[in-house]
């Protein structure tokens, strides 16, 4: 007896034949038809800024500790993305250090390419040591300040940078033109190796502790011990008004910052023009970026610029020495006292009501809002 097979193999005939071929000519013109579609809304950018990113290790003394920690092209913080608006960013990341690596570009919003958005194990297999990865993504319709720093594991803690995009050629700030512009980081500083840090928080299964310092641009400041001279200054101009560049960067905490007897001007958050809103004081939350305009209209001397915890919770130990740089006018003593900047005590809910209430958008507000429903709408 013949076997019988376990399924039958039916022969086409020459009319399904000819069918198949009218569907798969169908199919693959109908594909080729939507990848159009797509390429057609495809972010191009105007100019093309590349970048060379390279994870290195590098030796580094603060606070009289000396400890290898991960940066990108062995600058701490690292180096600016500068670009404008619609602008294409290309930005190879070659790993030289022993560690996994991804870069993350914390606002971007990625349209068409979210490959390169950087959370490991999200969009992107970590980077390897000894291999190279490639972002690319378009600026679209994006300017004022955000910031790139690692995803995955704690390294963000180092590996972090301003990303600044300037308007369009020819379009204008929508407030007073600043004399000079500087991006001031807010950091938290650890003396010990922040790979090593997560994993002992993730066991302990409690909140992470303080920090050895908090940091503007790298640096502690005099208030901690062994930091006499590693003070971030900037020199200002009597008369002339600056456009400071707020980006929290810190692991965890959220961040109040101030300068001593001068007023802050709020004219962007998170990379988007607000009605300018003066105030005393910020709250930064990591992640947050805020553009602030100072104008140096106090008598010749060196200030403090203050950057100080913020923590509404009860009961969690925190890192509660303040930070300070130094805005320092020409012609001040170089060595003058810096005068104190007043920050709100730690739990000073009221005061970054404030400072949120404050921010409001500079588009006219149009409420209620048509939803848009349809998803090739957002394309364009
Ligand atoms: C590094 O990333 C690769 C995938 O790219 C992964 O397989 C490996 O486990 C990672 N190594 C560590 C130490 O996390
Ligand atoms: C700074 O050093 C002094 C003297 O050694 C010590 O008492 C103090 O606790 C130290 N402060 C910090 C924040 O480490
Ligand atoms: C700052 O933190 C230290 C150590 O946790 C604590 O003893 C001290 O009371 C704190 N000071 C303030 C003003 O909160």
């Amino acid at each position: 007896m013949q076997p019988t097979p376990p399924f039958s193999l039916s022969v086409p005939s020459k009319m399904t034949k000819v069918v198949t071929t009218l569907n798969y000519l169908w199919l693959s013109l109908l594909l080729y038809a939507l990848n159009m579609h797509v390429m057609a809304f495809w972010p191009g950018g105007r100019s093309t800024r590349f970048y060379d990113f390279k994870v290195q290790t590098m030796r580094t003394t603060k606070l009289c500790n000396t400890q290898d920690i991960v940066t990108i092209n062995g600058m701490y913080p690292g180096p600016v993305v500068y670009a404008q608006e619609d602008d294409r960013v290309i930005v190879r990341l070659t790993n030289e250090s022993p560690y996994n690596a991804t870069i993350h570009w914390h606002g971007v919003r990625q349209r068409l390419s979210c490959w390169s958005d950087g959370p490991s194990y999200i969009t992107q297999c970590p980077v390897q040591p000894g291999q190279t990865f490639t972002y690319e993504f378009t600026l679209i319709q994006q300017k004022g300040t955000l910031f790139w720093h690692a995803h995955i594991s704690w390294i963000r803690g180092t590996v972090h940078g301003a990303i600044v995009i300037y308007p369009k050629t020819g379009v204008p700030y929508p407030f007073q033109y600043p004399y000079e512009e500087h991006i001031i980081i807010l950091g938290e500083y650890w003396l010990r190796d922040l790979r090593q840090l997560e994993q002992a928080v993730l066991a302990s299964g409690g909140g992470p502790p303080p920090a050895n310092a908090f940091t503007i641009n790298g640096h502690p400041g005099p208030n901690y011990n062994c930091s006499n001279n590693d003070v971030y200054k900037i020199d200002v101009v009597p008369g002339k008004t600056y456009l400071l560049r707020l980006i929290n960067a810190g692991l965890n905490m959220e961040s109040f910052f101030a300068i001593a007897n001068h007023k802050l001007t709020i004219v962007e958050a998170d990379a988007e023009y607000i009605k300018p809103f003066t105030t005393d004081r910020v709250m930064l939350g990591p992640g947050q970026t805020l553009n602030v305009l100072v104008t140096a209209n106090q008598p010749i001397g060196r200030y403090s610029m203050a950057m100080g915890p913020y923590m509404s919770a009860r009961n969690v130990p925190f890192q509660n020495i303040t930070s300070i740089a130094y805005f320092q006018y020409l012609g001040a003593m170089p060595n003058s006292i810096a005068l104190p900047a007043p920050l709100p005590v730690f739990n000073d809910n009221l005061a970054v009501k404030t400072v949120m209430d404050g921010l409001k958008s500079l588009n006219p507000a149009q409420i209620p809002k048509r939803l848009i429903k349809t998803f090739s709408s957002l394309l364009v």
